[in-house]
């Protein structure tokens, strides 16, 4: 087991400057998600970790252990990508042990560890078949024994689940999080979505440009973002965001945090509006209502309202979220807080 620490480190392709400066710390024995959108660097990250493509500057340590004078193969890391290549010839056996042949491992060990590993991600009774008549999922978990026979002490998943439908991927999730409990070791788990995100992590490292956006448990990341970017990052849909006067600020509040109602409430925050759409997903329901300032999604565990239905959005004081001019969330113990509460109450009821 091993953490990795990123010490200052810069990294640039040419002249152009992909991540600046950058220190991070990814706990021991965590399952760590690297989020963000298209472009940010996940995979520049998880490439240096790997050693594939070093940093320009800085420095990268493995349980503590700079990493700069050791190639890939001694860092006790296992990589799963997206497209896990395996080989279609092989079988699954061959295709799980072909690393430990390489390393001149006995025919004897090797298929205790194949059977051992095997049994761990549900492959046993497929051990004598090729790749190309398995499911996706059962072609993911053979990526997965593939990199665990390594025995690494840190796992590097590269959008693993993006090939594959929308249930076999939930239910690819759970089997990851599982398989991180039964092994202990360090999960470094990169996606660009942050549903995956959120239900998988300990801790979230959010991204955008090549900077940390915020780093913190998937709970505080969606209830306490630290700025904007995060606040409509996280959240399906997003948190509702609109300036708040002309100065700068803005405010927010959370889909599922207002409440409708067709007459009203003391709700601290409240404006009249229409609905304008409606999504019914089951067990809770999408609005979007529009007033005369703000339109805003609404998510409601009823189904009580049609669209073209007026009604009141109530938002209580202690659901609402307000950022300065730096993007940064404000504090609540911030001198100031109550007058910005102030000036949005004014605001409503339209
Ligand atoms: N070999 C390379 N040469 C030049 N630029 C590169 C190279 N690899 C990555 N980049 C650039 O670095 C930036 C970060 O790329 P990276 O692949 O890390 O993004 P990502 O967060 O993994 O995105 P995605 O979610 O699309 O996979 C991008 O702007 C990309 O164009
Ligand atoms: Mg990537």
């Amino acid at each position: 087991m091993a953490s990795i620490e990123f010490k200052n480190v810069t990294k640039s392709f040419g002249d152009s400057t992909v991540i600046k400066d950058l220190d991070l710390t990814i706990e021991d024995g965590k399952f760590t998600v690297l989020v963000g959108p298209s472009g940010c660097g996940k995979t520049t990250l998880l490439r240096m970790i790997a050693g594939l493509d070093p940093q320009t500057s800085g420095a990268v340590l493995i349980g503590g252990k700079d990493m700069s004078q050791v190639p890939p193969g001694q860092r006790g890391v296992a990589l799963v990508f997206q497209n896990y290549a395996l080989y279609p010839t092989m079988s699954v056996r061959e295709n799980i042990e072909f690393a430990l042949k390489n390393n001149k491992v006995s025919k004897e060990e090797r298929s205790k560890l194949v059977e051992s590993i095997s049994a761990t991600v549900g492959l046993s009774e497929y051990l004598e078949r090729k790749p190309s008549t398995l499911s996706g999922g059962q072609r993911q978990r053979v990526a997965l024994a593939r990199a665990m026979v390594k025995k690494p002490s840190v796992f590097l998943m590269d959008e693993p689940l993006s090939n594959l439908d929308a249930k076999l991927r939930v239910h690819m999730r759970i089997e990851l999080i599982e398989l991180h409990k039964k092994l202990g070791s360090t999960f470094v788990y990169v996606t660009h979505d942050q549903v995956e995100a959120m239900s998988m992590a300990d801790t979230i490292v959010l991204m955008n440009n090549g900077e940390i956006q915020q780093e913190a448990s998937p709970e505080r990341i969606y209830h306490e973002p630290n700025n904007l970017f995060t606040a409509q990052f996280v959240g399906v849909p997003p948190m509702n965001t609109a300036p708040l006067g002309n100065d700068g600020i803005s405010f927010g509040f959370r889909p599922e945090a207002a409440v409708l109602t067709r007459s009203g409430t003391d709700a601290w925050f409240q404006f009249k509006g229409v609905i304008m759409t409606r999504e019914m997903l089951g067990s809770e329901t999408i609005y979007q209502v529009k007033g005369k300032r703000y339109t805003f999604m609404i998510k409601c565990y009823e189904d009580l309202f049609k669209v073209d239905e007026p009604v009141y959005v109530g938002v209580e004081a202690e659901h609402l979220s307000f950022f300065g001019t730096d993007e940064k969330r404000i504090e609540k113990s911030v001198s100031g807080y109550q007058e910005y509460l102030d000036l949005l109450r004014s605001q409503g009821d339209e």
